[in-house]
């Protein structure tokens, strides 16, 4: 459980720190966004430029998942040919409630997809913040201070008894033994270059000439700076951080780019909501995986009391708020030599559920995708082109407007063994039954 809340913290710092910038005109909302009735009571008078129209029609929807495999077309352009929707219809236990995931081979074209990685070079890629962890630390630095302290600290102290070390007992510790170690008793995984990289850098390779660390080495070792560097690549380095990438954020609305906008209205056929609610999502995330990028399992939307305010509706900036993202449509930009696929750990499965996963004990194992990519129950690999869409939170039946999370949604991206990945995100954010009239934050004008 801990984990899962690990990353909802995660989200809603992401999204505070990333995009919620400094936007709308703070004079005019004469009532905080805070809970409940008073997300109603915000925002209702017309004139306030946080006032969204709302008329009475005003209502998501989902496309009929009809079965899995199910094939439909869509116009996507005029004068384009129709691309070919294929959804998979999730039926579990409770039959009304049907989860949707729709997969729309060439919905980008080749140029489209290149132009748009231009566009995000252009505008400068940044690292993604990842959860309480920064690259910001020195590993240099890190390592001066184990110069001069080989004390290791009491929890670290089995790592100087050389047997845990030398696994086979044979007089000897040899890389696949640092590995192992690594494994077993730092729980951090290493591959056979890192293990390379590791020695040279801590200039063990003295010692490695032949490949293998004697006991009366292994001795004069300062295994204090050993576990140093072990520590720093468990918290910081990429590869074993839980989201490894690079993004950059590209707007949609009347001044952006004439691609980035046509594809705007194919969204909006795509989809079939209301334009007002494509509109008032977040502008294009493009982002930048490099080998052994990836993004662990995780949700879109948060799962908070109802009455807390959508994060995309929070003009007053409320400490407490919630990421309310009705669609993901996640877009291939490239076609990745081995790795970067997407996958779903419960997608349309309907035995292992939710619950399961989260408080399973194994938990942060079955969210990590370096280890568990192909036991997820959906994998999709990376087609340059291809977008995929879901729906993150199903519809709430009173109102028509956003309802629950849907828990089945959990996702992320494997690692990219091969080459780099490219893909974009379009997350459409939708109102609740109590935030109808107020305006997404990231509406600023589009027609
Ligand atoms: C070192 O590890 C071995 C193997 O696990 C264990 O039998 C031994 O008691 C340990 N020695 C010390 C001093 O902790
Ligand atoms: C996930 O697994 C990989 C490979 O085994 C490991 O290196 C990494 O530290 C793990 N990440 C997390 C967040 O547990
Ligand atoms: C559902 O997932 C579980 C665990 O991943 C797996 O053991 C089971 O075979 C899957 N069932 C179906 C119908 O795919």
């Amino acid at each position: 459980m801990r984990f899962v809340w690990i990353f909802r913290v995660f989200f809603i710092s992401v999204f505070l720190n990333g995009t919620c910038g400094d936007r709308g005109n703070l004079k005019k909302f004469w009532k905080p966004c805070f809970v409940g009735d008073q997300i109603e009571n915000t925002c209702t008078d017309p004139s306030n430029s946080c006032h969204g129209k709302s008329d009475k029609q005003f209502k998501l929807v989902r496309l009929e998942g009809v079965k899995t495999g199910h094939v439909q077309w869509l116009e996507v352009d005029d004068g384009r040919k129709p691309v070919k929707l294929i959804t998979r219809a999730m039926t579990p236990l409770v039959l009304v409630v049907i989860s949707l995931y729709v997969e729309i081979p060439d919905f980008l074209s080749e140029e489209e997809c290149d132009h748009i990685i231009t566009l995000a070079k252009e505008s400068g890629l940044q690292t993604s913040t990842s959860g309480y962890f920064t690259y910001d630390g020195d590993l240099d630095e890190e390592l001066a201070l184990a110069d001069s302290d080989w004390t290791l600290a009491p929890e670290q102290a089995f790592a100087g008894n050389y047997s845990l070390w030398d696994a086979n007992g044979d007089g000897s510790i040899d890389a696949q033994e640092v590995k192992a170690f690594a494994g077993k008793h730092k729980q951090l995984y290493l591959d056979d270059e890192e293990v390379q990289e590791m020695v040279k850098h801590l200039q063990i390779n003295d010692e490695l000439r032949d490949g293998r660390i004697k006991e009366q080495f292994f001795n004069k070792l300062n295994i204090n700076k050993i576990m140093r560097y072990m520590n720093f690549l468990k918290d910081k380095s990429p590869r074993h951080r839980f989201r490894f990438s690079q993004q950059a954020w590209l707007r949609q609305d009347k001044t952006a780019d004439p691609v980035l906008r046509r594809l705007h209205e194919r969204v909006i056929r795509l989809t079939k909501l209301p334009r007002r609610i494509v509109q008032g999502g977040e502008p294009m995330q493009v982002l930048r995986y490099e080998k052994f990028g990836h993004y662990h399992g995780h949700l879109d939307s948060t799962i908070k009391d109802p009455t807390v305010p959508c994060c995309h509706q929070n003009h007053l900036r409320a400490p407490d708020c919630r990421v309310c993202r009705f669609i993901t449509i996640l877009y291939y930009l490239n076609n990745v030599e081995e790795g970067g696929e997407t996958a779903f750990l419960i997608a349309d499965n309907t035995t292992t559920t939710p619950d399961e996963i989260e408080n399973s004990k194994a938990a942060t194992n079955e969210f990590n995708l370096s280890i568990n990519c192909h036991s997820a129950n959906l994998v999709l690999p990376p087609m340059k082109g291809t977008a995929i869409m879901w729906y993150n939170n199903f519809i709430d039946p009173d109102s028509g407007l956003l309802g629950a999370v849907d828990r089945s949604t959990y996702h992320g991206g494997c690692d990219v063994i091969k080459g780099e990945k490219w893909i974009a995100n379009n997350w459409l954010t939708a109102p609740t039954k109590y935030s109808k009239h107020i305006k997404s934050m990231f509406d600023t004008g589009f027609d």
